[in-house]
């Protein structure tokens, strides 16, 4: 399925090309992306792509919550692969309630049903994947295509996309090869992960891949922010723990400055510190080629576990606990 990870962005982006907002597009005034899971951290990514142009307030929610200020000037985005995931449902049903202008993005279930007997817009995905978190791609591609139909961002950002594609695809045996050798230094530890705010979805995605295909527990903070608390707990020596940086080269000088500090801080007490550097032309190239291949070496990291990747029994068990608390 990660192989397939470039396809998904070009069939996301096809998919996307066809969507017709049923709703008036004039007067938007906010972005309010809600998801869970492998289907939240696209949104974390497509806010990540466009701060730079995008003239409105861009919010992602992960919960049943939806904010007062939502109403009927709100983008509502509601993003669920299965369709049937119940905070997700419940978002959209108060969106309903609030008026927003709302897209259903989902393969079928419960979120695709209520689209259609309330006359919604949204974007059908592809039904037969068995793992969420693999169609980030069609994820990644379907919301910002969404925020380009509707005029929200310039077509030169939604044609990165495309081209990333291309991209990644170039960079593949070069990214395997390496995805190895990172898994092979990285098993058997705690694994910590650093990156700059602005890359953060990246370490967010990696750390959820480790905790989903590789069955472990690992965190992730971001510099500068990291460096005004979690650095002053570095303060024992731990072997076990293996501390990896992502680097990214558009980082500002004292980004890169912070980085290398606190580098040098974690060195004197972490078993192993590793740097793994960005690359590609611009945001959306650098932040895909690094899930590309860290999502390559949390696979690794599941074989060298001797756990399969792809199940998460533990998931489906919770959701079908709380299914019949409701009943
Ligand atoms: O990877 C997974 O299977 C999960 O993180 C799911 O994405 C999460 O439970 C939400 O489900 P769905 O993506 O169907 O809304």
């Amino acid at each position: 399925m990660i192989e397939q990870f470039p396809d998904t962005l070009v069939s996301g982006i096809r998919i996307a090309q066809d969507f017709n907002a049923l709703f008036n597009k004039d007067n938007i005034e906010n972005i309010y992306v809600s998801g869970m899971g492998g289907s939240g951290i696209g949104a974390e990514f497509v806010y990540s792509f466009v701060k730079d142009e995008l003239k409105i307030p861009f919010a992602v929610g992960k919960s049943y919550d939806l904010p007062a200020w939502v109403n009927q000037n709100t983008l509502l985005i509601l993003s669920s692969y299965s369709g049937n995931t119940e905070e997700t449902i419940e978002v959209l049903k108060k969106g309903i309630h609030q008026s927003a202008k709302v897209v259903v993005i989902s393969s079928g279930g419960t979120m695709m049903r209520l689209a259609i007997e309330n006359n919604l817009s949204f974007v059908k995905l592809p039904s037969d994947w068995s793992s969420p978190r693999a169609c980030l791609g069609f994820s990644i591609a379907a919301q910002l295509g969404v925020l380009f139909k509707i005029g929200l961002i310039s077509e030169k950002k939604w044609a990165e996309l495309l081209e990333c594609a291309d991209f990644i695809k170039t960079e593949s045996s070069q990214i395997q090869e390496k995805s190895k050798k990172l898994a092979e230094s990285l098993f058997g530890k705690m694994i910590v992960i650093y990156s700059s705010e602005r890359i953060e979805p990246v370490a967010l995605r990696f750390r959820q891949q480790i905790n989903e295909n590789a069955k472990r527990l690992c965190w992730h903070h971001v510099v500068p922010e990291m460096n005004h608390n979690e650095l002053v707990g570095w303060r024992k020596s731990d072997d076990e723990l293996a501390v990896l940086f992502l680097l990214n080269s558009d980082d500002s000088d004292r980004i890169s400055q912070r980085m290398d500090l606190t580098k040098d801080v974690v060195s004197h007490f972490a078993g192993s510190v590793i740097s793994l550097f960005s690359k590609g032309k611009n945001t959306i190239e650098r932040s895909l080629y690094l899930v590309h291949l860290l999502d390559y070496a949390s696979v690794h990291l599941a074989f060298l576990n001797g756990v399969d990747p792809v199940e998460v029994k533990v998931i489906d068990f919770l959701k079908s606990e709380l299914a019949a608390a409701k009943d």
